[in-house]
């Protein structure tokens, strides 16, 4: 079972088309120092949204080194403006240089700090809510991803199902792992049973939710 889902992802991966050289580069660069980034099957899924959407306002929580911000970019609309929230110092000054670098520094407004704090102070409402931050923290930021989403708004969030890891019982969970194991199971009941919300959960990746705000 594990072994076909390797395969269909292989597959899947052998049929996408590049990205811009620049992306291209910044996404091998991101891996070989072990920077995460989005992978392909979620890079493909965003590019769709992207299409059929057409934000005007985009909002992610996890910049890291920048890639998903200036992707949306790239492949969203001209006048889309996007906030990206990060807090790890390290990587904010990576990702300051490469939004400058990728030509995009006059749509992606990047704000350094814990996400928690940060999107309680943000105002005015957001097309798209991308979150792609801690794990354990989804359950935390999901009151104010919805205050921020507009009617009709899509929010997705990635790494949901942990490699596969969250169908485990939690006795089964590494001891250390079990509060992030709790966290994201009810982040998944959270988001299904939201009534302000019709969501569907995706094995694409490690896992993606996809919800869009009821009108
Ligand atoms: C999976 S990475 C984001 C990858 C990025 N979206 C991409 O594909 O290029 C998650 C990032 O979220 C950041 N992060 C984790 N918890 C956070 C928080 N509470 N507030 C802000 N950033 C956070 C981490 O430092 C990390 O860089």
């Amino acid at each position: 079972m594990e072994n076909e889902k390797v395969r269909t992802e292989v597959f899947i991966n052998s049929l996408e088309k590049e990205n811009t050289p620049f992306l291209d580069e910044l996404e091998k660069t991101a891996k070989a120092d072990n920077v995460p980034v989005i992978r392909k099957e979620v890079q493909s899924l965003l590019k769709v949204v992207l299409e059929m959407k057409k934000p005007k306002r985009l909002l992610e929580i996890g910049t890291a080194v920048g890639f998903s911000a200036i992707l949306m970019a790239e492949y969203g609309p001209k006048d889309m403006e996007i906030v990206t929230i990060e807090n790890y110092d390290k990587r904010i000054r990576r990702a300051e240089k490469n939004i400058a670098l990728s030509g995009y520094g006059d749509r992606i407004k990047l704000i350094r700090g814990d996400a928690a704090e940060v999107l309680p102070t943000l105002e005015g409402s957001f097309d798209l809510v991308f979150m792609d931050a801690a794990k354990g923290q989804y359950i935390r930021f999901f009151p104010e991803a919805k205050r921020l989403l507009s009617d009709g708004g899509i929010l997705i969030s990635d790494n949901c199902l942990g490699g596969g890891d969250i169908l485990e019982s939690r006795f089964v969970v590494e001891r250390r792992d079990r509060t992030i194991h709790r966290r994201m199971r009810d982040y998944l009941l959270a988001v299904k049973n939201d009534d302000s919300l019709v969501s569907a959960v995706l094995s694409a990746g490690d896992g993606i939710t996809v919800s869009v705000k009821r009108g």
